[in-house]
């Protein structure tokens, strides 16, 4: 049965949708998990950077998005979540699968449900219920959660990117996970953002069912070249590492990372489908985050509790790869 985790923060940037990304592509490539991801940010900037522009629109046309999904709940009729998720042959990440998973006989799955800036219109549509004393649906804050559990038994991780901000999506986002782990840049304001979550979850407990819990603190756009970073990294690592559990491996700031949130699938690249001799951008997690340069860990302060750990000079893709597990065992999938 699948483990649900929402990646959330209250601030904006700090790389929620970018992890989703290496997450759900590490799990599924690298330590053959079946995934789900749940886009529910109206930016949608997960579902571009996972699926072609053209099929995003397809989604939209045949009303399969996250939006379609919370419309069917507020018309009380709620519909399945399978019904709305891209699977094969649509494209849902640009690494090239290999034919036997397209055939059943690998365990890699990632599957999504994309997102749509009319997601941002839901808040209206309620409003609109509400003026016209129209009957309120009594299952909202459920809705996702009860989707979730009727597809559970077919993924091993469903990874949810919630939008910036703490809103009904965050919160019914955080009442269906099991876990919720927060990115943060280490700057004062980032930290604020993972207290508020963090009491928001803890407010949220009080409803049955929800018994979210915090998995950690993911140190990302480090610039441990910064005094700022990095007298916020010795805050965290040091008096608030209990109430912010940080993970070992950060990430650092990395022109790399940058430009694959600034890149949109290229649809030249793809002909159609994945697996039937599909032309895709990467052929292996390897070649789409490895970087070709070893990258220096601070000489001191206590971001090198890392560097204890993996010696002083690492690639970038051995630090994700090493997060990744980190981040496995904190959610006991391994
Ligand atoms: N380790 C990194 N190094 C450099 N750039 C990064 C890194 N991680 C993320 N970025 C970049 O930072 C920007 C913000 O990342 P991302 O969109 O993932 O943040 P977010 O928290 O999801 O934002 P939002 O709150 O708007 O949803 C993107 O341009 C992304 O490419
Ligand atoms: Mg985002």
């Amino acid at each position: 049965m699948a483990v649900v985790i929402s990646v959330i923060n209250l601030k904006g940037g700090v790389g929620k949708s970018t992890l989703a990304m290496i997450l759900s592509e590490h799990l599924v490539f690298r330590f053959n998990k079946s995934v789900l991801l749940i886009d529910m940010d109206a930016q949608a900037n997960l579902s571009y950077l996972m699926v072609p522009p053209r099929w995003i629109s397809t989604q939209e046309k045949e009303h399969r998005t996250m939006y379609d999904f919370f419309k069917s709940s507020l018309s009380g009729k709620q519909s399945s979540l399978s019904e709305f998720i891209a699977r094969p042959p649509l494209i849902v990440s640009n690494i090239a699968r290999d034919f036997d998973t397209v055939r059943g006989r690998s365990n890699q799955t990632l599957d999504m449900v994309i997102s749509t800036p009319r997601v941002a219109q839901l808040d209206e549509d309620l409003l609109s219920l509400w003026e016209n004393k129209a009957p309120m649906p009594t299952n909202l804050r459920y809705a996702l959660k009860e989707g979730l559990d009727a597809i559970k038994y077919d993924y091993d991780i469903i990874l949810v990117d919630c939008p910036p901000g703490l809103s009904f999506f965050t919160s019914t986002a955080l009442m269906s996970s099991d876990f919720f782990v927060s990115p943060v840049i280490p700057e004062p304001l980032s930290l604020e953002g993972v207290r508020l979550v963090c009491d928001r979850a803890r407010e949220l407990g009080r409803y049955p069912d929800c018994k979210v819990e915090f998995a950690g603190t993911i140190l990302n756009i480090v610039k441990h070249y910064r005094n700022t970073h990095k007298d916020t990294c010795n805050q965290i690592y040091g008096q608030k590492s209990d109430a912010l559990k940080p993970f070992s491996y950060w990430l650092p700031d990395n022109e790399r990372l940058r430009a694959l949130g600034e890149f949109e699938i290229d649809t030249e690249h793809i002909k159609e489908g994945w697996g039937a001799g599909v032309d895709t951008k990467f052929h292996s997690v390897y070649s789409k985050y490895s970087v070709s340069y070893l990258l220096s860990n601070p000489k001191e302060g206590l971001l090198s509790k890392a560097q204890e750990l993996e010696g002083v000079k690492y690639r970038l893709h051995e630090r994700i790869e090493r997060l990744v597990q980190e981040f496995g065992e904190r959610i006991n999938i391994f």
